[in-house]
């Protein structure tokens, strides 16, 4: 199986994989409760904002690039920097990025699926019961989950991108906006449930600050999975004959409709359990709502239709929650996978074995990270605070890394890449986007990419820096 093959079959297929790639637990959980936290339609309206002006033309420099030169990160960097070892280096970050965040992102969706088998089971009862979370992420059992999941990974990262991750987001994709709306339908039926709905989408301006701005522009960077070598790998999948602006805009748009309609989905839930919740109290941790909230609320709706429906809400949630974590991370894997793949003359399977031993043997660490081992537990100390191995991984390579990726992405097509005296990204973007020179699109790219897009990505990267690790804040 060469590398050479590995396309996608169309152009569907290629934004089903990539929306799938990018709808995960950001979507449908994490977007829901930072919108209620901070100011409902005011937040939307920042975050639409932010993925329209600012993520979508990262996200189109990151598939030009892979698309021009063919290739993983680091072999686009080298290539189309004529050999830099500089530019390799920034490569490299775009693959070793995607490897560390798949190591946090199986460890919470063995938990999924772990809570995804036990509601099945009909223990849904238990898993709102206050120790259940730990006993459940200490338990050995959480062993054969991980290793089920990495099967699972395996088998379709195994049969390549157009009949492994192409057909699974085929299938996956569809079920799941099913499965979503199906949940919206039913909890909009609920009492009180448009309550919930209003603190969603009515604004309130004064809970806007420089604190709620930056991190809807972190969440919708996340959520679009930028910053990970995802779009430069997934761009070398594609036809020079697809227009990549506008592919771009299908891939923002899914992600950002899922983020919004899940919002419909958790918010009502949330207010018909208890109408009077102040949304300031809810965790702003994606992790703590969907494992200690959400199952209440589940349980809850017992009183009403019965435990049994009860439980198949529950399931179907989960099973959603784990549809969009599975293809997120199939294509998170695809990345060093691809690179490794280069190295070993083409073999998919060589690389797969190797990234799948590597990944999996950390994936173990972290699961051990959360008491299970007191080493992992308390692995580090840095700003003050004792820090296990899965607050290193998170801080290092989510919080930071990140931006930083989308900073050094940003200068490379502004100031490095050049072809024929002219800048390459222009360029590439008019393959199948014949109207593309001179529009107002095309300024309006190579400006962004060339001034505010990489100054703003710069001071996140400087304020993540000094604030996690050496507890410095800006603002106050
Ligand atoms: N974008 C996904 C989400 O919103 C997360 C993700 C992370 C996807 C890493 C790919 C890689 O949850």
């Amino acid at each position: 199986m060469t590398r050479e093959q590995q396309k996608f079959s169309s152009k569907l297929g290629f934004i089903l994989a990539a929306a799938g790639s990018a709808v995960g637990i950001g979507n449908l959980v994490g977007f829901p409760v930072n919108a209620a936290k901070n100011g409902g339609g005011a937040f939307l309206f920042v975050y639409a904002f932010f993925v329209l002006f600012i993520c979508l033309p990262v996200m189109i420099a990151e598939m030009s690039i892979g698309r021009k030169a063919n290739q993983e990160p680091v072999g686009t960097y080298k290539t189309l920097s004529e050999g830099s070892s500089f530019w390799g280096g920034a490569g490299f970050l775009s693959v070793i990025t995607p490897f560390m965040i798949a190591v946090f992102y199986t460890v919470i969706t063995v938990w999924v699926l772990s809570y995804l088998v036990l509601i099945v089971s009909g223990q849904l009862s238990y898993l709102v019961t206050p120790s259940s979370f730990n006993e459940i992420i200490n338990s050995p059992y959480i062993f054969i989950a991980l290793i089920a999941l990495v099967l699972m990974v395996g088998f379709i990262l195994i049969a390549g991108v157009k009949n492994g991750i192409e057909k699974v987001a085929k299938r996956l994709m569809p079920a799941l906006f099913i499965m979503l709306l199906a949940l919206v339908i039913f909890i909009l039926m609920q009492d009180n449930a448009w309550s919930g709905v209003k603190y969603f989408i009515v604004p309130d301006f004064t809970k806007l600050n420089s604190g709620v701005i930056s991190h809807a522009l972190s969440q919708a960077f996340f959520s679009l999975s930028l910053g990970m070598g995802i779009f430069i790998t997934y761009g070398s999948y594609i036809s020079r004959k697809d227009n990549i602006v506008h592919s771009a805009k299908l891939v923002a748009l899914t992600d950002t409709g899922v983020a919004f309609i899940a919002g419909l989905m958790i918010l009502p839930a949330i207010f018909s359990f208890n109408p009077n919740i102040n949304t300031d109290e809810l965790s702003s941790s994606s992790v703590a709502l969907i494992f200690t909230f959400l199952p209440k609320i589940f349980l809850a709706l017992s009183t009403t239709i019965g435990y049994f429906l009860a439980s198949l809400i529950a399931a179907v949630f989960f099973l959603l929650v784990f549809f969009a974590a599975l293809t997120s991370l199939v294509s998170i894997l695809e990345v060093p996978v691809a690179f490794i793949a280069k190295k070993q003359n083409d073999s998919r399977k060589k690389a797969l074995l190797i990234i799948l031993c590597i990944g999996g043997a950390l994936s173990v660490i972290t699961t051990t990270s959360f008491g299970m081992l007191d080493y992992f537990t308390d692995f580090i100390v840095y700003n003050a605070q004792s820090k296990s191995f899965f607050d290193l991984i998170y801080d290092v390579f989510y919080d930071t890394i990140l931006p930083l990726n989308g900073l050094l992405l940003c200068l490379f097509v502004s100031y490095r890449w050049r072809q024929k005296g002219r800048n390459g990204l222009s360029d590439e973007i008019s393959q199948g986007n014949t109207n593309y020179i001179g529009s107002f699109t095309e300024k309006y790219i190579s400006f962004s990419l060339s001034t505010f897009i990489p100054l703003i990505l710069l001071s996140i990267f400087s304020y993540t820096v000094a604030q996690k690790f050496w507890g410095y804040s800006f603002f106050s």
